[in-house]
């Protein structure tokens, strides 16, 4: 049997198990996904030992993204994040990617948005929006970055071409201009809370959040009412999985199934 897993702290209430589990029943595959939420100083021991028991691949979620650097050798994409997700234990040393960034594309290209030359205002600058706005960067995107504290919006930006950092009061102006609008800041998490205002979304624009709890926050909320196009945090949280998956096997992601076992959840 395989083992592929979760590493984090906490990771109890994951839905990565459902989401890989639905994957491997697809393809009757003899494997399984669990959780694992080492003490933070117990890391490096951890991935070690995931490494000497034959665990084929883990993905590292919060405090672990970063730290997980250090003990794998991070592919140019993840260098560039400065984080990992994904371990792929199968090469020697692992190799750690970071399908945070490729899940968001993918997120985009299942709702037929280009993101060529598209001009986005991302909001936030945290762990989700550096792995983001690498990957719409590398699609081709123009970003617009702005973070409650500016000094990570100006760092993200100055590591990035086509990009421009901004003060969260610019949001209204900056919308105004960009086809597409991303929440990465967890504000709506459990919460009726949004930084991009109602009164700044129109039809012609596409927004995304990151946020998955609920599963439509109030800025999708506003998004919908808009006539704009929405894309929950379920997207992203599903082409992140399935990238993880085809790296681990090989195999291509059964993406209807493993949507329909995480909207049963969401
Ligand atoms: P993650 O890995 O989930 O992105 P993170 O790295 O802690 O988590 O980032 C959280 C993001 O949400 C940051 O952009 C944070 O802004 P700061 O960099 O200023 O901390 C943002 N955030 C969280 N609460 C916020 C709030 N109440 N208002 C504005 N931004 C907030």
């Amino acid at each position: 049997m395989k083992v592929f897993g979760l590493i984090g702290n906490p990771v109890g209430h994951s839905l990565s198990p459902i989401l890989h589990e639905s994957a491997y029943n697809e393809y009757n595959l003899d494997a399984r996904y669990a959780t694992f939420e080492p003490a933070p100083e117990d890391i490096e021991v951890a991935i070690h030992g995931a490494e000497a028991l034959g665990i084929q691949g883990l993905n590292v979620t919060i405090p672990f993204k970063e730290q997980v650097l250090e003990f794998v050798e991070p592919d140019s994409l993840a260098q560039r994040i400065d984080a990992v997700n994904t371990i792929d234990f199968s090469c020697t040393p692992p190799r750690g990617h970071n399908t945070d960034a490729t899940g968001a594309v993918r997120a985009f290209e299942h709702h037929d948005i280009t993101l060529e030359n598209a001009t986005v205002l991302l909001v936030g600058a945290g762990g989700a929006g550096k792995a983001i706005a690498h990957g719409l960067n590398d699609a081709g995107a123009i970003l617009k970055i702005t973070n409650r504290t500016e000094e990570r919006a100006r760092t993200l930006a100055e590591s990035i071409d086509d990009a421009t950092s901004h003060r969260l009061s610019e949001i209204p102006e900056i919308a105004s201009n960009c086809e597409i609008l991303i929440n990465t800041t967890s504000v709506g998490m459990g919460e009726e809370e949004s930084l991009i205002p109602a009164d700044c979304i129109t039809k012609n624009h596409v927004v995304m959040d990151v946020v998955y709890h609920p599963i439509q926050t109030t800025l999708l909320k506003s998004a919908i009412k808009a006539g704009a196009v929405s894309i929950d945090g379920g997207w992203m949280l599903l082409y992140q999985g399935a990238e993880s998956f085809e790296i681990w096997t090989g195999k291509s992601a059964p993406i209807a199934t493993m949507n329909e076992a995480l909207r049963e959840r969401l």
